[in-house]
């Protein structure tokens, strides 16, 4: 009864599994038959590499919240293309997206080639691609969110991907009138969504310590603390975005009465991952 017709794909449920929990393609059969209708792998990048220096993940436990800078750990996406296409040959299966961001080594003037190799390799073999362009742990990254730079990356990830559905995935600290633009420019590009959001910056209203949060240092939070300026910039981009695009609400979500509220709130899908942790 919960099945969700939407990207062209139906989704046995409306949730997923958010993109860096299964970075590289290694348990979308498992996460599958644990319930969710969807695995977002990734974030996949053009190249391999091993991420930020450990530690770089870090609970807040009286926040139901975690900190992390893992950096785009992955194995590239040479070596994940393979894992993907044999995932997706199963019968019984997941829906398969995968989120592809920037190698850390290309510079921000060359990251569109750098998508571009992604795309070509795993835009085939996915029901759906995500452009990441909202992790705070890649350097320059959160500025392809520009809609001056951010259009023409969506665009030539749009026509190399040949007809798999691309969505963009933003950032929450982006302000209000920001978002809206960019919801209008999916619109303009003919994209068929948009999922929000990434970690946040933010460490406002936490209950850790102040020396605990301190001391994790940078890096993204997710999980409880999120669920507000999540739920907020589902409803913002709701107001912009005619019914048919899609929007996947992720940030915070922690229970079925959760999925239900941003479902309510106008939601086409939602992804949890810091809850799934807890
Ligand atoms: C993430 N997230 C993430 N997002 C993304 O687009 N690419 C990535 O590689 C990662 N990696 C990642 C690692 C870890 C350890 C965490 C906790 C999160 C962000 C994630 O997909 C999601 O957008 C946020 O975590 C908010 O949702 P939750 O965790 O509050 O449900």
């Amino acid at each position: 009864s919960l099945t969700v017709h939407a990207l062209g794909i139906e989704f046995p449920s409306p949730f997923g599994v958010a993109a860096g929990f299964d970075k590289d393609a290694r348990g979308i059969r498992g996460l599958g038959l644990l319930g969710f209708g969807h695995v977002e792998v990734g974030t996949v990048t053009g190249r391999a590499q091993p991420g930020n220096p450990r530690p770089r993940l870090f609970r807040l436990i009286p926040d139901r919240a975690v900190i992390n800078r893992m950096g785009f750990n992955n194995a590239g996406a040479d070596a994940i293309a393979p894992r993907v296409r044999a995932a997706v040959a199963r019968r019984d299966r997941p829906v398969i997206g995968v989120n592809i961001g920037k190698s850390r080594v290309v510079a921000v003037d060359d990251a569109i080639d750098d998508y571009l190799h992604s795309t070509r390799l795993l835009a085939p073999l996915a029901d759906y691609l995500v452009v990441n362009v909202s992790s705070p742990n890649t350097p320059g990254l959160r500025g392809l969110q520009e809609l001056d730079r951010l259009a023409p990356l969506l665009e030539a990830v749009r026509d190399a991907a040949a007809g798999t559905p691309v969505l963009v995935k933003i950032a929450p600290d982006l302000a209000d009138d920001q978002i809206r633009r960019i919801a209008e420019l999916v619109v303009r590009l003919g994209l068929p969504g948009i999922v929000a959001t990434n970690t946040t910056l933010s460490r406002d209203g936490l209950r850790t310590p102040t020396q605990v949060v301190e001391a994790a240092g940078a890096g993204g939070l997710s999980g409880a603390p999120l669920a507000a300026r999540s739920l907020s910039v589902l409803r913002l981009l709701r107001e912009v975005l005619p019914p048919e695009v899609c929007i996947v609400s992720v940030g915070g979500v922690e229970t079925a009465a959760d999925v239900a509220a941003r479902l309510t709130a106008g939601a086409t899908l939602v992804q949890g991952y810091t809850g799934f942790l807890y």
